[in-house]
Parts: C-alpha cells; structure tokens; sequence
C-alpha cells in the first residue's frame, strides 16, 4: 500500500508538482490523497484539482483565534488519514492541536541552509548577508520558526548577479529535487530520530517509523 500523504500549500505549488509527479510512478510508494491550503485562488490548488486530488482550505480569517484555527486545520488534515504531512511552501506556523496530532511525522521545507535565516524570506536574507553558499532545507515541523530536526539538506550557489527572484528559483530547482528524494526514503524506507540527528532507511534501523 502507498503511503498517505497530505500536503499543504499556499503558494504557486511547484513542490507539490513534483510530489505528484513523482507519486505517478507506483515505485515510488506515495500517494498524494489530499492538499489543503489556508487560502482560496492558489495555483498550488488548482494544481491538486488538476490531478484530481481532493482539495480543503482553512483560513485563519474565518475563526475566532488561532487555535481553533489550528484545530480545525488538524481536523482537515486528520480526515484524510496521513501517514505523512508535507508542508511545501505552507507560510504558516501550525499549533499545538496540530502538533498533537501530527508532529513527528510532519516535514516543512525552507528555502535556506538551517539553521541560518530562518523565517519568511531565507532567499532575501541569505543575499543581504552575503553568503556565497545557500541551498533549502527539509525538517521534522516543531512548534518554532524552522527550527526541526533536519531531514535532509541541499545547497545551492549564490551567483554575484542574484536578485531575490533568481535566488529563490535555482534554490526551488534543487529544493524540490531534495524534497521527493527525501519524502520517498522516508515513506520507503522509514526514519528514526536520536536527539537533533534524523536517520533515514538503513541507518533508521528495523524499527524504521
Ligand atoms: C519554497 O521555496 C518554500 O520553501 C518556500 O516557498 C516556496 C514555495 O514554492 N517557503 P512552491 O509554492 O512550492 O512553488
């Protein structure tokens, strides 16, 4: 049986391309089973409708507070019973209700080298400082900014004619590589994680996930 996932976007939706690209292969050994995002109009949703794949939005602005927002996007997410719930390009902090239920098994990718510039604009930051070397990050989602146990990593070059936009795509290319690599040994071949250190498939031992 292919593993479940659910992915959460909120944004144009080129990770979760790749994902479901790569689910179409039956070797691969997931499948996408539903995509939920906190707005409405994305392409990332249009993306899911385009494959068929059911589609649920929770946004913050329709609840009275974050935490039953929170609970309720746990709700939406628990309905489709994931084995795995992959945030790419999901620009929110999920709670404690949602931690509850899925921390653990719950990957974001973020488009720098943790821990350096974590947030909302790693590409933007990355440049300002000057780093010669950035690259994405996928890690297990905790209740901080990007602050999960690692996953995997990629890095990426900073060419001296980079702009933000620039940046972002030659990251996104290697991220999304980065991104069904990992989701696929984890799904495969299972995880285990020993203080800071995530080990994936044969280091993971028998007891995998
Ligand atoms: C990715 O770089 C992700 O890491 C960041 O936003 C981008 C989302 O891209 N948080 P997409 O929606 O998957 O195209």
């Amino acid at each position: 049986m292919p593993a479940r996932l659910v992915v959460l976007v909120s944004g144009s939706g080129t990770n979760l391309q790749a994902l479901l690209d790569a689910c179409a292969d039956p070797a691969f050994g997931a499948r996408v089973v539903a995509v939920g995002a906190d707005r409405h109009d994305v392409e990332g949703l249009a993306r899911a409708e385009r494959a068929g794949v059911p589609t649920f939005v929770r946004r913050v602005e329709d609840f009275s507070s974050r935490e039953h927002w929170d609970a309720a996007l746990a709700g939406g997410v628990g309905a489709f019973e994931p084995d795995l719930v992959v945030l790419a390009g999901f620009m929110r902090l999920v709670g404690e209700s949602f931690l509850g239920a899925f921390g653990g098994r719950t990957v974001n990718t973020h488009p720098a080298l943790s821990p350096a510039f974590p947030g909302m604009h790693g590409p933007r930051d990355a440049l300002a400082y000057g780093v010669k070397v950035t690259g994405a990050t996928l890690f297990l989602v905790d209740a901080g900014v990007d602050t999960g146990q690692i996953v995997a990593q990629t890095a990426v070059p900073v060419a001296d004619d980079d702009d933000v936009a620039s940046l972002h795509e030659r990251i996104k290319t290697a991220e999304r590589t980065m991104l069904v690599d990992a989701v696929g040994r984890m799904v495969r071949d299972g995880w285990r994680v020993e203080g800071r250190r995530v080990l994936l498939g044969a280091a993971a031992g028998p007891a995998g996930r």
